[in-house]
């Protein structure tokens, strides 16, 4: 490890420990050279299931395997010196049972290295974040919009609409915290769900779309990076990689068409004999 990688690297424990504290800065993270570049601003990357959907053009992330957390999980290990790795437990790879959550979340820690998983936490998980928890798997729970929800919620959708909404979301919260959870994702709220949330609960919260009331947020990276033309509202974009990319490849496009790529510079002169 080198002097400049030498910064301490963040554990559950010290993520778990920054509650009411300097706010957590969050963001996904799907390979390693991009994880390289993030590492040094971030306290988590995530290895979030939306790989489905950003990176492999899923409509959504029910599609996302373990097979391909574990891959890309492994990749931003290799970019990762001080951030906590947090990998999506995917659709169907822990709600049937505990022990296969144990299972396949043991295969994801083991395999890749990462610090945590994240699961999905509907009320009804409470019990595996306990049970993977207690077995020294640390969780961090995702509560309000579940994206791995979305064909029974019928798409993407903001919670907290009805008062019965609003109280099963807080429920969800408070038995994951209760259960154990290092750190919890509240995503898609208003921020009075979001303050409240926030302060009942012992550990912090990360809010994506869920207003400044959370204790860190989170953005999906490549919709902060501008990549696409259509992003959730409440998304801000830091930069234009998608005029990056196109205005590149335009250039790229023209040189070689125009002949005038690959130049001396860019072409190999071996030596012979
Ligand atoms: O999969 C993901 O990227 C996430 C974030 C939206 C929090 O769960």
């Amino acid at each position: 490890m080198s002097a400049q990688t030498a910064a301490k690297k963040a554990t559950a424990a010290s993520v778990r420990s920054r509650k009411g504290g300097e706010p957590l800065v969050c963001l996904t993270a799907y390979d390693a050279p991009t994880a390289k570049l993030l590492d040094p601003h971030c306290d988590v990357l995530l290895v979030g299931d939306s790989l489905g959907m950003v990176v492999h053009g899923m409509p959504s992330t029910v599609g996302v395997s373990l097979e391909m957390m574990i891959l890309h999980g492994q990749a931003v290990m290799r970019g990762a010196d001080r951030a906590l790795v947090v990998v999506d437990l995917p659709f169907g790879s822990y709600e049937a049972s505990r022990e296969e959550a144990f299972a396949n979340a043991s295969r994801v820690v083991q395999e890749t290295g990462c610090g945590a998983v994240k699961i999905e936490s509907g009320t009804y998980a409470a019990e595996t974040v306990r049970f993977l928890t207690e077995r020294g798997i640390p969780v961090m729970a995702h509560v309000g919009l579940r994206p791995q929800a979305a064909l029974v919620d019928g798409g993407f959708k903001a919670k907290g609409r009805t008062e019965e909404e609003r109280a099963r979301v807080l429920e969800e919260a408070e038995a994951s915290a209760e259960a154990g959870a290092f750190a919890m994702v509240i995503e898609g709220t208003d921020e009075e769900l979001a303050a409240e949330i926030t302060r009942k609960v012992a550990c912090p919260t990360i809010g994506i779309g869920a207003s400044a009331a959370c204790d860190g947020q989170i953005l999906v990276t490549p919709d902060m990076l501008g990549l696409f033309d259509w992003t959730p509202k409440f998304v801000r974009r830091y930069g234009d990689m998608k005029s990056v990319i196109e205005e590149a490849a335009e250039k790229y496009a023209e040189e070689v068409r125009g002949r005038r790529f690959p130049g001396e510079a860019e072409t190999y002169r071996l030596r012979k004999g």
